[in-house]
């Protein structure tokens, strides 16, 4: 008789916070003698070679099996034949309610110190190189002075006060739209100078309220006007001839390269205004009224009634860091990370007067249902991919578990090679009948900082960019997204954008901003080690090479095609890790804490299949 699997995912109980690292001997036996028993049911048993070429494998000092070629650690399988299996961080134990042939129970396992109060951090300032500190840039002076010295040159002036940053001061190329302060190009920079020693409050506060000023604009498009709420994706100061005076020139999206509302941009202003409000205590920016209603109108935006079915937020291409097309249109994880992010602040700041009170309730209704979601449905490791491979499809009623309706003959191939035993991730996108398997950086970090990870994913998202570290980091931080779309695929998905060919840019290029993201959550999870290497890599040849926008090429190795040099937002993203990783008490200011009144949905999965 075939199993029903059943995922639970435990929420912090100390009981549980094993790490494979901490296996005992036993268990690590146990793990091998499984894995190599189930080798033969997949190399076998399955009528589709899905993993041809599982061969013996060394043994790495964890135990865990590494693939002789490549040296990734190649797909294990666990049984649950006979008393619990351990499996990297799944234990695999038989369900006794439903006897021998019954439900297998797979347990994630958070590491020692996910679910650690973040205000323990407070007083454990990693010893470093001080705000001075740093590699050399090879002319001398540190990285770090050199990148305080590149940020205060990119910053911009209206009537004399600083309102953002350019998003690069490249001399050498095509000025396009690089000479803008991009909101969410901002939000390193914006961090960088709340985290510095002597925090830097007032170009965030100013960014805050002349970004907000913007929101109150009419925005039209054509004959057509955007929604209230909608947050620009960029604005520059221009001289105005006539009236000989400074004045702000906004962009909607009206004049980017998708002509796509940026819905991420909103998001990062809610994000940015609780990081100040945390930094500083000053209250007093967030209660005003002006800043009140835009957080209301952002909100409305994504919280009014319409035809869903799932709580998450239906999006088009190009709406966030990705803004040209790559396939991402739908429900893409980024987007619905940032909006779980955004909730959650926004819940911190809204005051329940007046009609605060009806929203800070859908606010909480949409928190939960959302995590829901995510947590159940774009959750993939090994055993649940083991369950889409397996799934029965057509099922029309509430019971069905397929609930998308997911042909497995869909999942691509490489999905099968990439997955490793021990990790797991939330995948790019779900929607009836699609599920993007790729890896996105961004929302995966953002799940973290949010916790709209719970405790075991989050140890199981820092576990796969560790065993996928060649693929992910490789030898530039940090790929934007993986793998690349190739050949036909790149033709249909990305409509032949030639900015977007393979390894490039948005399409599996490596972009430097993304290690303050790696560095908050490697410290959320108690791993600073794998930020501390990814520091390294940067420090080896961003400044030399002038902190260009983004690297090509499988491994990164290439500075891109078309990157600017200069891009402001790649020396922050370097500044903020370096903050946090010489004081990790700063992670305060952008990560939030489990909450503990969220309903914890238990991962429950019956049978999709029966025999
Ligand atoms: C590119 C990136 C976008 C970024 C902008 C400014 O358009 O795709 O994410 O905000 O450049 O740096």
């Amino acid at each position: 008789m075939s199993r029903a699997p059943i995922l639970e995912i435990p929420g912090d109980d100390p009981e549980q916070k094993t790490s494979p690292d901490n296996l005992t001997p036993t268990e690590t036996e146990i793990m091998e003698t499984v894995a190599e028993a189930w080798k033969h049911v997949i190399r076998d048993g399955f009528s589709t070679p899905i993993f041809p070429d599982i061969q013996t494998n060394a043994e790495d000092k964890n135990g865990k099996t590494v693939d002789n070629v490549n040296g990734k650690t190649t797909l294990q399988s666990c049984s649950n034949g006979g008393g619990p299996a351990i499996c990297g961080d799944s234990e695999v134990v038989p369900n006794n309610s439903n006897g021998g042939g019954g439900k297998t129970t797979s347990v994630l396992k958070p590491s020692p110190s996910v679910g650690i109060s973040l205000e323990n951090l407070l007083e454990v300032p990693i010893g470093g190189s001080g705000k001075n500190g740093g590699a050399e840039n090879g002319s001398g002076t540190s990285m770090m002075d050199e990148a305080w010295e590149q940020l205060s040159r990119s910053y911009v002036y209206f009537k004399g006060q600083r309102v953002g940053t350019l998003a690069a001061i490249d001399t050498g190329g095509e000025t396009l739209n690089y000479n803008q302060v991009f909101v969410r190009d901002f939000v390193p920079c914006g961090l960088a100078c709340l985290m510095k020693t002597d925090a830097d409050v007032d170009i965030v506060k100013n960014f805050l309220l002349k970004t907000l000023h913007l929101q109150g604009w009419e925005k039209r498009i054509d004959n057509f006007t955007l929604g209230e709420g909608v947050m620009p994706a960029s604005f520059k100061v221009i001289q105005d001839p006539n009236r000989q005076k400074e004045v702000l020139q906004a962009d909607f999206g009206g004049t980017a390269i998708g002509r796509v509302a940026p819905v991420d941009s909103g998001f990062w202003w809610i994000i940015l205004l609780r990081s100040y409000t945390k930094c500083t205590h000053d209250y007093s920016l967030s209660e005003l009224p002006e800043v009140q209603r835009g957080m209301k109108l952002i909100l409305n935006l994504c919280l009014s009634d319409g035809f869903d079915t799932f709580p998450t937020l239906l999006c088009a291409d190009g709406c966030s860091m990705i803004d040209r097309r790559m396939g991402i249109y739908g429900y893409p994880i980024e987007i619905q990370a940032l909006f779980f992010f955004a909730l959650r602040c926004a819940r911190q700041l809204l005051k329940p007067e007046h009609d605060g009170k009806e929203l800070i309730e859908r606010i909480d209704k949409r928190i939960t249902a959302l995590s829901y979601h995510i947590q159940n449905y774009y959750w993939l490791d090994f055993t649940q991919l083991n369950n889409i491979y397996r799934y029965k499809t057509e099922e029309y009623s509430h019971t069905a578990v397929n609930k998308f309706n997911v042909i497995p003959e869909s999942i691509p191939d490489w999905v099968f090679e990439f997955m490793p035993l021990r990790g797991g991730y939330f995948i790019g996108n779900v929607s009836p009948a699609r599920m993007d398997f790729r890896w996105f950086l961004v929302g995966n970090c953002i799940a973290i900082l949010s916790c709209l990870a719970t405790p075991a994913q989050a140890t199981a998202v820092m576990d796969l960019i560790e065993e996928r570290w060649a693929d992910l980091i490789g030898e530039m931080p940090l790929k934007i997204a993986y793998p690349a779309l190739e050949g036909h695929q790149w033709r249909i998905v990305t409509g032949c954008d030639p900015k977007n060919t393979r390894w490039s840019y948005h399409n599996g290029g490596s972009w430097p901003v993304l290690l303050w993201l790696l560095t908050a959550a490697s410290i959320k999870t108690g791993r600073p080690q794998i930020a501390k290497r990814a520091i390294e890599l940067v420090e080896q040849r961003l400044a030399k090479d002038g902190w260009p926008e983004y690297y090509d090429g499988i491994t990164g190795r290439y500075i891109g095609k078309q990157a600017r040099k200069y891009q402001t937002w790649s020396i922050t993203g370097y500044l903020v890790a370096k903050l946090m990783i010489e004081n990790p008490s700063n992670l305060l200011i952008i990560s939030l804490e489990e909450d503990k009144k969220i309903a914890k949905p238990k991962l429950t999965r019956s049978a999709s299949w029966t025999c």
